[in-house]
């Protein structure tokens, strides 16, 4: 993972908008949250954690055969973002972006971990970054306290190990677009000084229409993944929900009957970093110790789209971080 070094508290929030920190903090569960450097952006930050995934998996990034990376705030509408952190760590292999909202790294998970099951690929970076600092509209105290910057990346390859395989439920409803989305700056309606001075290059958000959406698709996608593999709340080792409002964790976790001890949360530290926030949660999980090898480990996002997606999974220490040692090679970083 990888977050900016600068803290923006409820206390700097304070000085901007109309809110206080308790309101911040009861409302959401937000203490502070990261915001990136002028010259940090998606891809920068992508590459840095995705260094890191590379160099903790035990292999040389010549070793990736495909990235993909989940984002809603890519550096450019084209190249993708996944290009430019391919380029920037020397890989070869393909390159491409997945677009769902705050839901991206789940659906680029979903599709790693079908291409490498297929055999297709052996090993798969997967990259959800963020800076969504860029697209805030800093006056809108509605959402300004929400967002954070941020990166987290893994790297998916086959396993035999394992009791079942990796479950996905993936799901969409377009028809509530207009909930949570970006006007301006697409083909629909391109960049020009109307567009500017309108403010449409922001985000617009129905909050509490997003807040009962989330609520009710977080504990039906969950419930559908345990469904599938047969399993309950107690077979759950991990449970690692998009960080976007603790209120709507704490209400998946009374109507999952789920042990709040077994979930993991740190929205009071990065707020929601939309992509990044489930892959910055998985490693800071696996630093404190949370996350044993063959433990069961259960995701779930939301986000624009309207979209979401669950994920269950066994975690599995990879033959290469047992066996070799870690990549020495240093290449500098040159962020696009
Ligand atoms: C945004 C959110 C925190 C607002 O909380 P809420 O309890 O639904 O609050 P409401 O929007 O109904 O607003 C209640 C009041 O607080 C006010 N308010 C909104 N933001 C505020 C802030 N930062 N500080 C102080 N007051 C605020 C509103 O203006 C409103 O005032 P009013 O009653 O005088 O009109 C909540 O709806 C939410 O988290 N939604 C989901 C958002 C999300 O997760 N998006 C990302 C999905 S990936």
């Amino acid at each position: 993972m990888y977050v900016p070094e600068r803290v923006l508290t409820n206390q700097d929030l304070e000085k901007m908008v109309d809110t206080s920190d308790e309101w911040i903090t009861q409302r959401t569960g937000i203490k502070e949250r990261r915001i990136a450097a002028k010259d940090e952006t998606s891809s920068s930050m992508g590459t840095i954690a995705g260094t890191r995934a590379v160099e903790s998996a035990g292999i040389d990034a010549g070793e990736v055969d495909l990235v993909i990376v989940g984002t809603a705030t890519p550096d450019y509408m084209f190249p993708a973002t996944a290009c430019l952190i391919q380029d920037n760590l020397g890989i070869r292999g393909g390159a491409f972006d997945v677009e769902a909202g705050c839901t991206s790294f789940m659906y680029a998970l979903s599709t790693a971990s079908c291409l490498a099951a297929s055999g297709a690929y052996r090993n798969i970076l997967v990259v959800g970054t963020e800076v969504l600092s860029r697209i805030m509209d800093w006056t809108d105290r509605s959402t300004c306290v929400l967002f954070g910057d941020g990166a987290g990346a893994v790297v998916v390859t086959p396993s035999e190990e394992g009791t079942f395989d990796p479950t996905f439920v993936l799901g969409a409803d377009g028809s509530g677009g207009s909930a949570l989305f970006l006007p301006a700056g697409g083909s629909f309606q391109p960049a020009s000084s109307e567009t500017v001075n309108q403010g449409l290059h922001t985000i617009r958000m129905a909050g509490p229409e997003v807040f009962r959406f989330a609520t009710r698709v977080v504990v039906d996608s969950t419930r559908e993944v345990m469904s599938r593999l047969a399993l309950g709340p107690e077979d759950i080792d991990l449970f690692i929900p998009h960080q976007a409002n603790e209120r709507i964790i704490d209400s998946a976790l009374k109507r999952l009957s789920f042990p709040a001890e077994r979930c993991f949360l740190n929205i009071d530290r990065y707020g929601n970093t939309s992509s990044a926030s489930i892959p910055i949660a998985l490693c800071e999980a696996e630093k404190a110790g949370r996350l044993r090898a063959g433990a069961t480990l259960l995701m779930v996002g939301f986000g624009a789209g309207l979209t979401w997606a669950a994920g269950a999974m066994q975690w599995q220490l990879t033959p290469a971080s047992v066996s070799r040692p870690r990549a020495t090679d240093s290449r500098e970083l040159t962020p696009a």
